[in-house]
């Protein structure tokens, strides 16, 4: 059906809506009495429906096929116009944001039948800038108003203290919570279905389907350093406009080629290769972006944060980072992308954004990107040597297709530049290259014409200065 989310200016407004309609009362003996701000309308009566030929003007809410896409970023001029055409087809639209907050605060009406001062905040990908149409819902439950502790000094005889139940470990507090709330969610929640209580995994979970909204949902509570590191993307996608382009256009890629998922399992994430982006934007010769210790280094006391041991410092207020100056257009951003990770030493390499510099890895993983902020942990630890081979030799059949379309000119509205990219026949050469490894890895040939044709234009180059 057509949902709308419907935003009353004044209070009066929503009496005269209650003037104009007629609740009705649930004589349904198996309706769940629990009330939501999520409504029907209907007509009262069912001719009207006909007479008033309502014509409801949609906003999307969900991305273009990919065909589309290809054709559409086929017929614009350059790769920088087919970049910015993909960041501006897959980013959320400001109503979805709002419906991303909408959904949120109904979540914070159910937990607070037993925490109040609860409230359930958006993180992740909605929030950090990254995010795109159709994207999960990450929710952070806040139980803090709840902790009953008083901060401050009394002059008095008496200290209050609040009788609450202990338990043995901050864990089991965040399961039990999330087990009652998703029980909640599962029982009462207008519209909530599938739900799926995850309390086991190293961050607790509820998943469930919201469906008036089509969202996918994450709940997890006592999750604080998520939230900072999404503020953390938040700034560094607002620093310059390449980084949000680059994260779309690398995300799309890596999804249209099978190589993030839908599904948990040994894949790269997303959050993972926004990590990649990031630092390969510190690596430039002149940094697109800060490090995050240059960050932390320009906070101030509002930008000071601690959460559980692990210093989450960084500068919040915009205004005092200054960038220096750099050129490099998106297109060219893009194909330097594949190049540099279709040569980076995984083997030895963990990739760091607090430093901005490779680190030798701490252990054996195939994939090595530091945790920002719980510096001990591997974002990617989840990732197997099969995908990140898949990676690298798809970065690399990238680069290489990329390469050709700069040396021959692109013809009418065949795929080209970035829409070349997302065809199949990319990544069925990556996969034919896998059983012709014994020979000579395409991969290997492509790095190597590669660099046949970056040693070329250096040469041309040197033969220009020199006439
Ligand atoms: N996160 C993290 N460490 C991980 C995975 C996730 O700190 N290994 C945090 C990040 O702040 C991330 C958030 O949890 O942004 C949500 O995770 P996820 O939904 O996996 O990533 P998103 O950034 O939201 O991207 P997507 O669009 O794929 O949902
Ligand atoms: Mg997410």
């Amino acid at each position: 059906g057509v949902h709308a989310v419907v935003e009353f200016s004044e209070k009066e407004c929503i009496a005269a809506l209650q003037d104009g309609t007629r609740i009705l009362s649930t004589n349904h003996e198996s309706t769940v009495p629990f009330k939501t701000r999520l409504l029907t309308l209907r007509f009262n009566h069912p001719g009207d429906q006909a007479a008033a030929q309502m014509s409801v003007k949609c906003l999307k809410q969900s991305t273009i096929p990919i065909n589309e896409l290809i054709q559409k970023l086929s017929s614009v001029d350059s790769i920088d116009q087919q970049v910015d055409l993909l960041t501006r087809e897959y980013q959320l639209t400001e109503e979805n944001i709002r419906l991303r907050f909408l959904v949120c605060s109904l979540l914070k009406d159910i937990a607070a039948a037993y925490f109040p001062e609860s409230s359930v905040k958006p993180f992740g990908s909605s929030v950090n800038t990254f995010g795109k149409l159709g994207c999960d819902l990450d929710m952070f439950l806040d139980l803090d108003g709840n902790s009953g502790r008083k901060v401050g000094k009394t002059a008095g005889p008496y200290i209050l203290e609040y009788q609450m139940k202990q338990v043995s470990s901050e864990r089991m507090v965040t399961q039990s919570i999330l087990s009652v709330i998703g029980e909640c969610i599962d029982q009462f929640g207008p519209g909530c279905v599938g739900v799926q209580k995850i309390l086991n995994a190293r961050c607790p979970l509820v998943r469930f389907s919201h469906q008036p909204s089509g969202f996918q949902c994450d709940l997890t509570a006592n999750n604080r350093i998520a939230m900072r590191s999404s503020e953390l993307l938040y700034v560094y996608g607002s620093l310059d406009p390449r980084v949000r382009a680059l994260v779309f256009s690398v995300r799309c890629w890596a999804r249209v080629h099978g190589l993030t998922s839908s599904i948990p399992g040994a894949w790269i994430t997303n959050f993972s290769l926004t990590m990649m982006v990031l630092f390969f934007l510190q690596r430039r010769s002149s940094p697109i972006i800060p490090t995050l210790d240059q960050l932390k280094s320009l906070a101030g006391t509002d930008g000071k944060c601690i959460i559980e041991g692990h210093d989450c410092t960084f500068v919040t207020n915009l205004s005092k980072i200054t960038l220096p100056e750099n050129t490099d257009t998106p297109g060219q951003l893009l194909q330097e992308f594949f190049e540099f990770y279709g040569n980076f030493t995984f083997s030895k390499n963990s990739i760091n954004i607090r430093k901005g510099k490779e680190q030798n890895k701490p252990e054996a993983s195939p994939l090595h990107i530091q945790n920002p902020f719980e510096q001990s942990l591997n974002v990617s630890k989840n990732v197997n040597q099969t995908q990140l081979e898949k990676f690298v030799t798809l970065a690399r059949d990238s680069a290489w297709t990329l390469q050709q379309n700069e040396v021959s000119h692109p013809s009418g509205t065949h795929p080209w530049g970035l829409a070349a990219l997302l065809l199949p026949s990319v990544s069925q050469t990556a996969g034919k290259n896998k059983n012709k490894r014994k020979r000579q890895p395409a991969s290997e040939r492509i790095k190597s014409l590669l660099d046949s044709i970056k040693a070329s234009k250096v040469t041309k180059t040197t033969d220009v200065f020199c006439k």
